[in-house]
């Protein structure tokens, strides 16, 4: 039997961990990991934080402070985080160690000293002021599909092309909005196109078994044509490229990062060699198999790029498995931490203290495995309230109780079985064969669900059996019956280790089950007769609705804070529209412009747009339709104004009603209409020239 290694995405120090990252990564990591262990198999399970490259930069510039605090933070918080829910990594660390420094340079050094870098000049953006290159999204400028101003240099999010910093118009930095230049410099490269034949016949040819998603990511990816990828980047914030003339530029930080899964592996091993051995042997012998847990937009660095950084070098492992989720949704919106639309871990814990594994639950429940999915307060509650409570949790209460109530807690002794019970084992049997396919397969969510289908066999056999009905005739058959149902509930304290952790090891406190071990499951006397059962409590509780309506109301105030922060933020880039080609007066004269006073102004039934002025024109008075509905909530803050109109428009038919002529408004910059009016009272009626 193969040893395993598992690793975890590096989560960027720049923000704390949320639902997303759980559900994505490391929850599926973890089951897999406990899976594992209980089989009594050797694991090493790898995490750490990335804390180089942009983002945590852009996050200290925002809070105010430096990138080593912004990292040592945010490091601290999230190790916590994976703690409380129980991820349980044998080694936790960070790419600012010392050892990861060490490690990550002598790799790039090996590589280069061996030709495995090609070298090329370029031309990059330059701030001549702060005498520093940018990176993309630290370049904003002028959309060259949609011109809004402020678009990024690899994304425009008004539109949401894709974009290179070449093709914005007037790109300025995004610091400080100077004007930018550009300016030559030189990096080091690994050519990927060297490696295209190779990673076509390993991935294409050799892993047609890795999930869909992925293999089709990789097959895009080298059906397009691998190019030469730069491995170091004109910053001041990372790992020195140890080259001479390489002064005041870094490792990329998607070269370093995965390194850091080998070097976090070597200072655990270096600590302790005499319980994991040698570092190597994890990582340079063909008797482990390597698998990295990643989330979607990580594909391409895991299944390309670190195998042929792992191939330049040529004495490493190669991946077995790539198991990558797709993305978890919020509330039907992409998560994202710059918007604050997030569950995050820290705080789920204030507003659900105990509560890990409901999380763990639900996230396992949804979990993104083939698609995106959507996290909902409303499913959380729901399956909590109805699987957790209302079958696992309600099924092992009532084995418990009924023995202590006709036992005294003792684990009554067994009779003879008749068929029924034969046949509920049996699907016992069946169904934990089934748990360790998908488990083997990756497919955690299906083997959760066969997991409570467990509890809903153990469920519906107290139900069948009624051993409290059965306790006032025939005390001899409810020992039975509850020696069973006592055998079943140990059963799924094994079944959910790997999956809920914290309820498990609550039951087999109760039960009195200080080891577990999966060739267990199935065993029907894992509880010796006589055992006396330990003190009973509630394995999960219900969740009230009221608690589910905080959480909506956070999101609806988050919400409203982000929408209001865009409108902000349009309002700043807003400039006006260039001056339109020339006209004349003669043409201006056409236009018959003149003064009138709303008498009335609503909303026009069934029409999101439309407001119907009466107006006093002078003229015995007219009325207009104006698509301006959505500027003004209370139209009634129009009536008794004088507003400008062209009157000369033949009238036209909207909804039903005649419009004669068009009110004059204002667009302003985040996109609101504004009616016009005069400096002064003029009469209804005058014309406008
Ligand atoms: N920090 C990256 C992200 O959050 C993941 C790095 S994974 C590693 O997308 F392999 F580079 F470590
Ligand atoms: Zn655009």
């Amino acid at each position: 039997m193969k040893r395993t290694l598992v690793t975890t995405a590096l989560p960027y120090a720049n923000g704390p961990v949320h639902i997303g990252h759980l559900a994505g990564v490391y929850v599926p990591a973890d089951i897999y990991v406990r899976y594992l262990r209980l089989k009594g198999q050797e694991v090493l399970f790898i995490g750490g934080s990335d804390e180089h490259g942009v983002p945590v930069t852009i996050r200290a510039r925002k809070e105010g402070i430096t990138t080593q605090q912004v990292v040592d933070r945010y490091h601290e918080l999230i190790k916590r985080s994976f703690e409380q829910f129980g991820i349980s990594f044998d080694i936790y660390s960070r790419t600012t160690s010392k050892i990861h420094h060490q490690f990550a340079s002598d790799y790039f050094r090996r590589l280069y000293d061996n030709g495995k870098f090609i070298e090329q000049t370029s031309e990059q953006f330059y701030d001549p002021e702060t005498n520093e290159f940018l990176t993309d999204r630290n370049i904003r400028g002028e959309c060259p599909r949609c011109h809004s101003l402020g678009a990024y240099g690899d994304q425009c999010e008004k539109c949401g092309a894709t974009l290179s910093p070449d093709e914005l118009i007037n790109p300025y930095n995004a610091v400080n909005g100077n004007p930018l230049t550009k300016k030559e410099t030189k990096h080091w490269y690994l050519p990927l196109d060297q490696y295209q034949t190779w990673l076509e016949d390993w991935i294409l040819n050799q892993h047609k078994e890795w999930r869909p998603n992925v293999y089709g990511q990789c097959k895009s990816w080298l059906d397009g044509g691998l190019r030469p990828r730069a491995v170091t980047r004109d910053l001041d914030w990372g790992i020195p490229v140890p080259v001479e003339g390489a002064e005041g530029k870094v490792l990329y930080v998607w070269f370093d990062a995965p390194i850091g899964y080998i070097s976090n592996t070597k200072e655990l091993c270096d600590a302790q060699p005499d319980k994991y051995g040698p570092w190597e042997k994890w990582w340079k012998d063909p008797e482990t198999r390597l698998i990295h847990f990643i989330g979607k937009d990580n594909i391409v660095f895991h299944c390309i790029v670190f195998p042929s950084m792992l191939k330049a070098d040529g004495s490493y492992i190669l991946p077995d498995n790539v198991p990558s989720n797709e993305f978890l949704n919020l509330e039907g919106d992409k998560i994202s931490t710059s918007r604050n639309w997030a569950v995050w871990l820290n705080e789920y814990l204030d507003d659900f203290p105990g509560k890990q594994d409901v999380l763990r639950y639900v996230l396992t429940a949804n979990a993104p495995e083939t698609k995106d999915n959507d996290f909902t307060w409303a499913d959380f509650q729901a399956r909590n309230n109805n699987e957790l409570v209302a079958i696992y949790g309600n099924f092992v209460n009532r084995a418990l109780v009924l023995t202590q109530k006709y036992f005294e807690g003792h684990v009554p002794q067994r009779g003879e079985l008749n068929d029924y019970d034969r046949a509920t084992l049996d699907e016992f049997e069946r169904t934990r064969r089934e748990m360790e396919n998908l488990l083997d397969a990756f497919r955690f969510r299906d083997a959760q669900k066969e997991a409570m289908n467990l509890a809903r066999i153990g469920n519906k056999y107290l139900a069948d059996t009624e051993p409290w009905k059965l306790a006032k005739t025939d005390l001899t058959r409810t020992a039975t019956v509850l020696n069973l149902a006592l055998q079943i509930t140990a059963n799924l304290a094994i079944a959910f280790e790997p999956f809920l952790p914290f309820s498990s090891a609550k039951l087999r406190q109760m039960l009195g089950m200080p080891e577990v071990n999966w060739q267990h499951l199935g065993n029907m006397n894992l509880l010796p007769e006589g055992q006396m059962l330990g003190e009973v409590s509630l394995l999960f509780e219900k969740i009230e609705d009221n608690a589910i309506q905080a959480q909506l109301d956070r999101l609806a105030r988050i919400k409203q804070e982000n929408e209001e922060a865009q409108k902000a933020e349009e309002r700043k880039n807003w400039r006006p529209a260039p001056i339109k080609a020339d006209t004349s007066i003669d043409e201006f004269d056409k236009m018959d412009i003149r003064v009138a006073t709303v008498l009335e102004c609503k909303p026009v039934k069934k029409s999101e747009r439309l407001l119907e002025f009466r107006l006093d024109d002078g003229m015995g008075g007219r009325t207009i339709l104006s698509g301006i509905a959505q500027s003004y909530p209370d139209p009634s803050v129009l009536v008794g104004k004088q507003v400008l109109f062209i009157a000369n428009f033949p009238p036209r038919k909207m909804m039903g009603i005649e419009s004669q002529g068009m009110i004059l408004s204002a667009v302003d910059a985040d996109g609101r209409l504004v009616v016009t009016s005069l400096t002064a009272p003029a009469a209804n009626g005058a014309q406008v020239g």
